[in-house]
């Protein structure tokens, strides 16, 4: 198997188990000005008619996009299984929700105003090839505007939780490791213009938006334990990065039992020439 078809076959059963995971660990998220990840990135395309989500999942982002009128929506994502979900939002009843490869979209040549991605374009291999299938698929001047993953706010729970998960991962044998996903290149504005630019994408618009997920501990373990690194864990480990997490961070927690959780995310926005 190839490296790519080993990551998109990950993804695939990871999702087939969860296939809402992003969402319920996101929805909840709040930026200081009080959007979520997801309203912040409608709000990137709110003049846009006709918008595809590269990476839908269980179809949230498109769910609040639905709420513009007249907008001519569709959905691509790896996973049947979210799709299944995507398919079950009565506001998408409309929406052209497709399984399928980003690299390689099945949708025509000038399709859409405006391509959207939620934490999904960071996941992708051969992303070079992805954005010239999104230049593709958008008009000129069409815009894509995308969320990526920047990491954890210092000093938090979610930093405490992946310095501990690293242990925990770096003690378990290959074949309870997730296959490396992406490409590093999206982690920052020059690596993201070095995609974007050559299939024919303008300068990245580029902000850096921290995101609130805190809560109770229990809240706070919800949402960290969502991510991929767990999935092939043993229960037995699991249990284990639990445990020491909670003690950790109820040390954290403020007088009101709030544990601060605070994750980074990039806001990348570009335009067709
Ligand atoms: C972290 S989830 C985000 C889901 C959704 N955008 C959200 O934020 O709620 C990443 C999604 O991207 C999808 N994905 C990853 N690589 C993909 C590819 N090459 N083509 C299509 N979908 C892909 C996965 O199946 C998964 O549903």
């Amino acid at each position: 198997m190839t490296a790519t078809a080993s990551q998109e076959a990950f993804l695939r059963a990871f999702h087939a188990e969860r296939p809402a995971v992003t969402a319920e660990a996101f929805e909840g998220g709040r930026a200081p000005d009080g959007r979520s990840s997801y309203e912040i990135l409608c709000h990137r395309v709110a003049g846009s008619r006709r918008v595809l989500d590269l990476g839908c999942g269980d179809g949230l982002l498109l769910e609040h996009l639905a709420r513009g009128e007249g907008r001519r929506l569709a959905g691509v994502d790896l996973s049947p299984e979210s799709l299944a979900l995507a398919r079950r939002r009565p506001s998408l009843s409309g929406a052209r929700l497709e399984e399928g490869r980003a690299q390689s979209l099945p949708f025509d040549d000038d399709s859409f105003d405006a391509c959207v991605s939620h934490m999904a374009l960071m996941l992708m291999a051969e992303v070079d090839q992805v954005a010239a299938e999104v230049a593709r698929v958008l008009s000129p001047g069409g815009v894509l505007a995308c969320v990526l993953g920047g990491g954890a706010v210092g000093g938090e729970a979610y930093g405490r939780f992946i310095a501990m998960l690293r242990s925990f991962v770096e003690a378990a044998p290959p074949s309870r490791r997730i296959p490396a996903l992406g490409d590093s290149r999206t982690r920052s504005r020059d690596g993201l213009d070095g995609i974007l630019g050559p299939a024919g994408f303008t300068a990245t618009h580029w902000e850096t938006v921290p995101i609130d997920l805190g809560g109770s501990a229990d809240e706070v373990w919800e949402v960290v334990s969502r991510m991929y690194d767990l999935g092939p864990l043993d229960r037995a480990a699991v249990e284990r990065l639990r445990a020491g997490f909670m003690t950790e961070a109820k040390e954290m927690a403020g007088p009101d039992g709030r544990v601060p959780c605070g994750f980074r995310i990039h806001v990348a926005t570009a335009r067709l020439r």
